[in-house]
């Protein structure tokens, strides 16, 4: 088969056969540590799902048309010049409408934004449709953490992808973390760890990728007696009061609280107030059901956890 002229290469990488149009079976290949009965298609997926990456909407617009795609194989090249590289899976739309001298937009998302990520690999993705700001003609995804406009100067053969050479035209960046992809699933920064230390791990990633960072004025209610329990929240910053008939606490950063009425959606059985600013990572409880649906280890973990808290009510 020919390529189209775009993909058009010199030289074909050493090994890989006559022709780089020559289907290879993957095994054939590429030898998988695992030994020969292993899938070495999964191993090598999983293999590089141990490189942790940011995640990025490419974006471009065609015919007054907006077009989006999630992608984490981004990479910059060259300062000077300034280039960047994507790699486009063939059979993506993007890739039909990507070549030489197009614009394609590169918006890194911030921690927040995973439901976006899933909409735009077509997961679904729930949640308001995303605003675009268009810049140098290119759209960028608003709220994102930071933005490139970059135009096409090469296009290469990658095997099932395409590999798009931009020179940069236009960046920005802004103040916040970044969403992160591991292991094929998201993840975020842990800004201070020792936060999460008394988290089993298992807690951890799910809590970390679906929590919304909420902040509390001194004296503000967090959740008051009697309201559902259909979220739970991490202290991250400052001090709050746990005030029940007869009794106060004070509980600080790294604390959990309102996990025990996410059993059954409340009500609640105390006030916490904020004692002091104080900042908190919010989790929903249908995050946390879906999450105890899906995922056995994350049920067990959050078991022992509650079972923690009963003794300590004892
Ligand atoms: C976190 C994440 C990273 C992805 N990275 C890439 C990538 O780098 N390149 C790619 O072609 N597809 C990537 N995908 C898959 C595309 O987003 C997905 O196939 C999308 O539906 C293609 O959209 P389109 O066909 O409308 O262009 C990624 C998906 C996710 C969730």
């Amino acid at each position: 088969m020919e390529p189209p002229s775009e993909f058009a290469v010199a030289s074909a990488p050493e090994g890989i056969g006559e022709s780089i149009w020559e289907e290879v079976a993957l095994p054939d290949l590429m030898e998988a540590g695992a030994g020969p009965d292993s899938d070495a298609a999964l191993e090598f997926r999983k293999t590089l799902g141990m490189f942790a990456t940011g995640v990025t909407v490419i974006t471009t617009l065609v015919d007054d048309q907006i077009h989006g795609m999630t992608a984490n194989a981004f990479m910059s090249v060259s300062l000077q010049p300034p280039l960047i590289l994507i790699s486009v899976d063939r059979r993506a739309r993007m890739n039909g409408l990507l070549r030489e001298g197009v614009r394609y937009g590169v918006s890194v998302l911030e921690e927040r934004q995973s439901v976006l990520s899933d909409r735009f690999a077509g997961r679904g993705g729930d949640g308001p449709e995303p605003d675009f700001e268009l810049v140098h003609d290119t759209p960028l995804v608003e709220g994102a953490l930071a933005h490139l406009v970059a135009s096409v100067v090469r296009s290469y053969w990658g095997g099932d992808h395409s590999l798009f050479l931009g020179r940069v035209e236009y960046v920005r960046y802004g103040e916040g973390t970044p969403l992160l992809f591991h292991g094929g699933g998201y993840g975020r920064v842990a800004g201070d760890s020792r936060i999460f230390v008394g988290l089993p791990p298992e807690l951890l990633q799910t809590i970390l990728t679906r929590g919304v960072e909420r902040r509390y004025a001194d004296g503000e209610p967090i959740m008051r007696i009697g309201e559902p329990g259909d979220s739970m929240w991490i202290v991250l910053e400052g001090n709050v009061r746990l005030e029940r008939p007869g009794r106060v606490a004070r509980l600080g950063v790294g604390d959990m609280i309102g996990e025990v009425a996410l059993l059954d959606g409340g009500p609640r059985t105390a006030d916490v107030i904020a004692d002091g600013p104080v900042a908190c990572l919010q989790i929903a409880r249908s995050d946390v059901l879906h999450e105890v649906e899906a995922n056995p280890q994350f049920a067990s973990a959050l078991i022992s956890v509650l079972a923690s808290r009963f003794r300590e009510s004892e």
